[in-house]
């Protein structure tokens, strides 16, 4: 499936703010959390609606709402927790699962440690949230513990992406679709995207 890459001002803007290495931790989060905010908003573009009876000052009309119990967001631990505020932003009552793995720096191949998703994850369309999507690894990694669970529609929401993380996961899962802020160049000889924004991870919990 063909990413989309998000194409609007105020995301460029915000993005160009979270790569530059004069960006503090406060306002990374504050970025990566609005930018996450207006990622969720393209991926709810076509999202399912049902009508509901509304009483206005003036009278009853017909509106719509989204079942919010339809969803599960799934941060891939650490950085995609960086994502979380922004989306309760929109959907506050979002259920919210978690995925945990790291990169191992020598081999790139992401090291599982932790899932725990809601028990009801069968029913529910899956949002996996990570700020980067570099070689793939973790992205294809997480994709798989969820249709593992049974999972059955998962999304895949990135601020930035390599090009070779998106071929890898249309690779294993060409079923997946991915929504990006931002498709960089490529990805350097230790696996950072270029030019990326570094380590997403550290950048949000200032740990470098
Ligand atoms: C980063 C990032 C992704 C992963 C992407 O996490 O948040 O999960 O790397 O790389 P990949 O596409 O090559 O797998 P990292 O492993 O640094 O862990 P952290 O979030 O705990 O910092
Ligand atoms: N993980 C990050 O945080 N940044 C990259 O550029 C690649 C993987």
């Amino acid at each position: 499936m063909k990413p989309i890459v998000l194409d609007h001002p105020l995301i460029d803007h915000k993005l160009s703010i979270l790569r530059s290495v004069n960006t503090g931790t406060k306002e990374f989060r504050e970025l990566a959390s609005e930018i996450s905010m207006l990622l969720v908003y393209e991926a709810f573009r076509e999202c399912e609606m049902e009508e509901m009876e509304v009483t206005t000052p003036m009278g009853k009309m017909m509106g719509h709402s989204i079942d919010e119990n339809k969803y599960a967001f799934i941060p891939i631990l650490r950085a995609g927790l960086g994502m979380v505020d922004g989306v309760l932003k929109v959907l506050p009552n979002a259920k919210i699962g978690h995925i945990g793995m790291w990169r191992d720096e020598e081999t790139l191949e992401p090291v599982p440690y932790y899932f725990k998703v809601p028990s009801d994850i069968k029913k529910r369309i899956a949002i996996v949230l990570d700020p980067m999507l570099a070689t793939g690894g973790s992205a294809v990694n997480a994709i798989t513990e969820l249709k593992n669970a049974g999972v059955k529609d998962i999304r895949f929401i990135a601020m930035v992406s390599a090009p070779e993380g998106i071929a890898k996961v249309n690779e294993e899962h060409p079923d997946v679709q991915i929504y990006t802020a931002a498709l960089d160049e490529c990805l350097n000889d230790i696996g950072y995207i270029v030019p990326g924004l570094g380590d997403a991870g550290d950048r949000i919990f200032g740990t470098k």
